[in-house]
């Protein structure tokens, strides 16, 4: 029989490593013969670490697992998928999964992460041979036609990039992978990352032909080290294969591809500041323009896009663009990886068409809070995400529908808390993370936050507080519009949600109703 049990870091946190050990150990001593593969994780971390039998009908699912109910289970016969009180039934058919739309999650989960052979045998790089074959051109239209926007969260339309790269004439230019997923409450970029990194590669690979790059870079944060582990070894096995380096395939085109580990700092994620730490420099945020498209890397023109959004690429070569844009509502278009967390019963990854509804993934999938109270807010996007209150759970996942809330989808993390929060705490908390976060460069958010924290503290003790709401919204106005880049920029969100939605966290701003 063949066992997967993940290799995914969530998974590993869960004690992952050992459950594998366990079954090792188990099969040996009862003389079982099996195949252990360390798979990505299917995304259902509320039943990591799941393992999974390949049956005659599929496969079958059990979890959450611990190293002490495995003799359980190869008593209660789970080579031949037998049932079991951890049995979840067939993976396929468990309702988070099989809701879900998962093209550029499609093969996370299933395939071996850093085995070639079963990346090829699951569709792997059918995109690629399409671009092969394909016009520069042509490779950038389809994108365009796909309808794709960059999903690292700022949502501009990727074939428009990518196009602006392919007009800059230059001897050199790159392309260059935002793995510097900072976010709090995120994880996709390491879920493709650690689960199927062939597709980044490929997705790179396809948008060096398409630019004419030769030369490409993952800037991985450095708090990812298993997905370093697992992105190197998958590198070498497409080199060895001819999937990258001289002649791809046999085409005479080349593209070489390395990981450069990040910085450390949540700035390193804001794209200039991300090429002055991959040229060797402090992470300090550059004037835009000149857009990193025209001067870039090294000055030389430059695709900087996230994890996700090259990750899609292959599936749009493959299928077409006009397959990836079936999916989807409005100008929102595709699928987005939702990662869900915080204080919530069934957290994990949820790929879906856009237009599904908050509520639905807070009820449907995520089954409540974990704490069993009402979930009083969630704060989407990230911690420069403005939060939501529970009138507003109807909103469809699309761009457009969170910015006219003055909220944003970004990168797609959803983070749920109950009716112990206090709001006035969260919005201290975000000029709290600016403080700590900010590259220093701009005025607003380098003594702005600072202030901010100070304003907030005379509010929480309940001083002064008309002046001090005031003043909290006056430094919230500044920031917002006299900031170099979105980390100074964006924190107003959390913090003038929170203040405009709970208004009775914050003392004397009681409503009189209230
Ligand atoms: P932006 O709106 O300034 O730029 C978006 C992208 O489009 C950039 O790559 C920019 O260079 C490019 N661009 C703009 N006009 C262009 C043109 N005419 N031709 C070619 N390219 C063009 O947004 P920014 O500052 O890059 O990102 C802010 C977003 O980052 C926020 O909305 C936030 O959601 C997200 N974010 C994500 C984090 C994560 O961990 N994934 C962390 C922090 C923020
Ligand atoms: Fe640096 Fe903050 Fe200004 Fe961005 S907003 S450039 S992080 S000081």
């Amino acid at each position: 029989a063949t066992v997967y049990v993940p290799r995914d870091s969530s998974a590993v946190s869960l004690g992952a490593e050992r459950v594998a050990e366990a079954i090792r150990r188990e099969a040996a001593q009862r003389g079982v013969e099996l195949k252990l593969v360390r798979n990505g994780s299917r995304g259902l971390y509320w039943a990591e670490p799941m393992v999974e039998v390949s049956t005659v009908a599929g496969r079958v699912a059990y979890g959450p697992v611990q190293p002490q109910d495995v003799p359980g289970l190869f008593d209660a016969g789970f080579l031949e998928g037998k049932s079991h009180a951890l049995s979840l039934g067939a993976t396929e058919e468990i309702l988070y999964l099989k809701n879900q739309e998962r093209l550029t999650n499609a093969r996370v989960g299933i395939t071996d992460p850093v085995s070639l052979e079963d990346y090829l045998s699951h569709d792997g790089y059918r995109g690629l041979k399409n671009a092969l074959a394909m016009q520069p051109a042509d490779i950038v239209k389809e994108v365009t036609d796909s309808g794709l926007r960059g999903r690292g969260g700022a949502a501009f339309p990727t074939g428009i990039k990518w196009n602006t790269v392919l007009n800059a004439p230059s001897d050199q230019k790159y392309i260059v992978c935002n793995a510097d997923e900072g976010d709090s409450g995120t994880f996709s970029d390491r879920m493709i990352m650690e689960g199927d990194p062939f597709v980044l590669i490929e997705g790179m690979t396809i948008a060096g032909l398409a630019v004419g790059a030769t030369q490409g870079y993952i800037y991985l944060r450095v708090e990812y080290p298993n997905a370093l582990t697992i992105l190197n070894e998958a590198i070498a096995a497409a080199y060895r294969a001819g999937y990258l380096g001289q002649s791809l395939c046999g085409s005479g085109k080349s593209f070489d591809l390395e990981v450069r580990v990040g910085a450390g700092a949540y700035v390193c994620g804001e794209e200039t500041a991300l090429l002055e730490s991959l040229e060797g420099k402090r992470g300090l945020v550059r004037f835009k323009p000149p857009l990193p498209a025209i001067v870039g890397l090294f000055g030389k023109p430059t695709i900087v896009n996230n994890v996700i959004s090259l990750a899609s690429v292959p599936i749009i070569l493959d299928k077409g663009g006009t397959h990836y844009r079936d999916f989807g509502m409005g100008r929102s278009r595709g699928t987005l990886p939702i990662q869900l967390a915080g204080n919530i019963k069934r957290p994990g990854l949820i790929e879906k068409a856009f237009g599904v509804t908050l509520r639905e993934i807070l009820y449907d999938y995520g089954g409540g809070s974990a704490s069993g109270r009402p979930i009083r807010a969630v704060q989407v996007g990230g911690p420069l995400g403005a939060f939501l209150p529970e009138s507003q759970f109807d909103t469809p996942l699309d761009y457009e529908a969170f910015a006219a809330l003055w909220a944003v989808l970004g990168h797609g993390g959803i983070v749920a808390f109950d009716d112990t929060v206090d709001m006035a705490r969260m919005a201290r908390y975000a000029m709290e993370f600016c403080a700590a976060e900010s590259c220093g460069k701009c005025t607003p958010c380098r003594i702005g936050s600072t202030r901010g924290v100070e304003v907030m503290d005379r509010i929480i003790a309940n001083r002064e507080h008309d002046k001090n709401l005031l003043l909290l919204r006056d430094l919230c106005d500044t920031m917002l519009g006299g900031s170099l880049c979105a980390l100074g920029g964006m924190t107003p969100y959390p913090v003038l949600s929170a203040l405009n939605h709970f208004p009775e966290d914050f003392g004397a701003a009681k409503p009189e109703a209230a």
